[in-house]
């Protein structure tokens, strides 16, 4: 059944790391290198990599997603004690080419059936989005796919969100903008979006200003919510 906060939706805007890009792929696709220590570079480096985000925007200091990621990536592997610079590389080129979750592709068919936009908005730099985005055969479904760099600062600050009203024209009341991440959600709702939350690991509602208008487990239950 159609949510009643989503039925004057025009637009979906999805997050990409983590919503419809499986961030965790890169490290599992190195298990052989990495062995029992996968799973803890995985979240240390995520964990660092917006922890970076957020701390460059508060400090005026920003340099791209790339950069960022890689940075993460050096602290996390210094962390665990991992001194590999082949393996540092061989996971920053995984990055380009991260698994899409294969809800994706779906919930992007049944909005390109129902002839709504959908959009990515995300913290990535235009070369990682486009390569994640072939990489995962998802071209022709998303139109456009927007990056923090034109406005050289991170999510959540609103002037990202505004580039997705400015680029779509359409209202934030008419847009669904859809992420994994609890803090994103919480920050698009404070912007004025209608925000999904997929909440994939079952985690627990944030205590910040704005909540999501509800949330979900997995991408392909949105159609649902959407009446699509
Ligand atoms: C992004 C990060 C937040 O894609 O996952 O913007």
């Amino acid at each position: 059944m159609t949510h009643a906060e989503l039925s004057a939706i025009d637009a979906c805007v999805f997050d990409a790391y983590g919503t419809l890009f499986d961030v965790g792929s890169a490290a599992k696709r190195c298990a052989d290198a990495l062995g029992a220590k996968a799973d803890a570079l995985a979240a240390q480096w995520r964990t660092s990599q917006l922890q970076y985000t957020w701390l460059r925007s508060l400090m005026g200091r920003h340099a791209d997603f790339w950069q960022v990621t890689g940075e993460a990536l050096d602290f996390a592997m210094d962390a665990l004690g991992i001194a590999d610079a082949a393996l540092k590389k061989r996971l920053m080129d995984l990055y380009l080419e991260l698994s899409a979750y294969p809800d994706a592709a779906v919930v992007l068919a049944a909005l390109r059936r129902a002839k709504r936009p959908a959009a990515i908005l995300s913290n990535g730099t235009p070369k990682m989005l486009a390569a994640a985005v072939k990489s995962a055969g998802l071209g022709a479904l998303l139109d456009p796919v927007l990056s923090v760099e034109e406005v050289g600062l991170y999510k959540p600050h609103p002037r990202v969100y505004q580039l997705a009203v400015d680029r779509l024209g359409i209202k934030p009341d008419h847009i669904c903008f859809v992420s994994s991440n609890g803090w994103d959600v919480a920050g698009a709702s404070a912007f004025g979006f209608k925000a999904v939350w997929v909440n994939r690991a079952g985690a627990k509602t944030e205590r910040l200003p704005a909540r999501p208008i509800t949330q979900i487990n997995r991408l392909d239950e949105l159609s649902a919510l959407l009446g699509i």
